[in-house]
C-alpha cells in the first residue's frame, strides 16, 4: 500500500506491506533508531513516538495508520544544531538517565503530555506527571530523577 505521511517536518510517500509495525517502518525503513524496541507488545514504552499530539506505542501501530498523520521522533526534537528540547534539557539536568534505553520514550511521553497541559494551561500535581508515565518502564529503576525532570518541565 502506498502512504503518505509526516515524519518530523518532512514530507514522505512509501510503498509498504499492510503488516508493517510502525517501529519497524521508523528504525529500519527510515533508520532513525532513536525509537527504541524493547518488549515489543506494548508493556514498556520505549518505542513511544507523538502521532498528531498523541503519545503512541509504535510497536503496536501498523505503518500504514500514519497515512495522512503527522509523527514526531526523538530525532525530530532538536536537531545536531539545534538546542535540546526542555524535556531533553531536564532529563540532563536531573539525571534521569542511566544506560538510556527508556530515554527517548520517556522524553515522547513527557512531551505529548506537557505539550496537552500548556495548551490547556493546567501545571500538573507530581502524581499526574507520574501518572502520565506510567505506560513507560526503566529497567535501570531511575523512577525518581525521571519524575523530578518530567515535573521540571513546568518551571519557568
Ligand atoms: S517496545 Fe513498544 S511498548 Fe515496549
Ligand atoms: S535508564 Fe536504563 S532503562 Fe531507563
Amino acid at each position: 500500500m502506498k502512504i503518505a505521511f509526516k515524519i518530523n517536518g518532512k514530507s514522505i510517500t512509501k510503498e509498504v506491506r499492510p503488516s508493517l509495525l510502525l517501529i519497524d517502518l521508523i528504525r529500519d525503513v527510515l533508520k532513525l533508531k532513536g525509537t527504541k524496541p524493547g518488549c515489543l507488545e506494548g508493556e514498556c514504552g520505549a518505542c513511544t513516538v507523538i502521532i498528531d499530539g498523541y503519545a503512541i506505542n509504535s510497536c503496536l501501530y501498523l505503518a500504514i495508520n500514519v497515512n495522512g498523520k503527522e509523527i514526531t521522533t526523538i530525532e525530530g526534537l532538536s536537531g545536531t544544531k539545534s538546542p535540546l528540547h526542555k524535556t531533553q534539557e531536564k532529563m540532563i539536568e536531573h539525571g534521569g538517565v542511566q544506560c538510556g534505553f527508556c530515554t527517548s520514550g520517556m522524553i515522547m511521553t513527557t512531551k505529548a503530555f506537557s505539550d496537552k497541559c500548556i495548551a490547556e494551561g493546567i501545571t500538573p500535581t507530581r502524581d499526574e506527571v507520574k501518572k502520565s508515565l506510567e505506560g513507560n518502564l526503566c529497567r535501570c529503576t531511575g523512577y525518581v530523577k525521571i519524575i523530578d525532570a518530567a515535573e521540571a518541565v513546568y518551571e519557568n
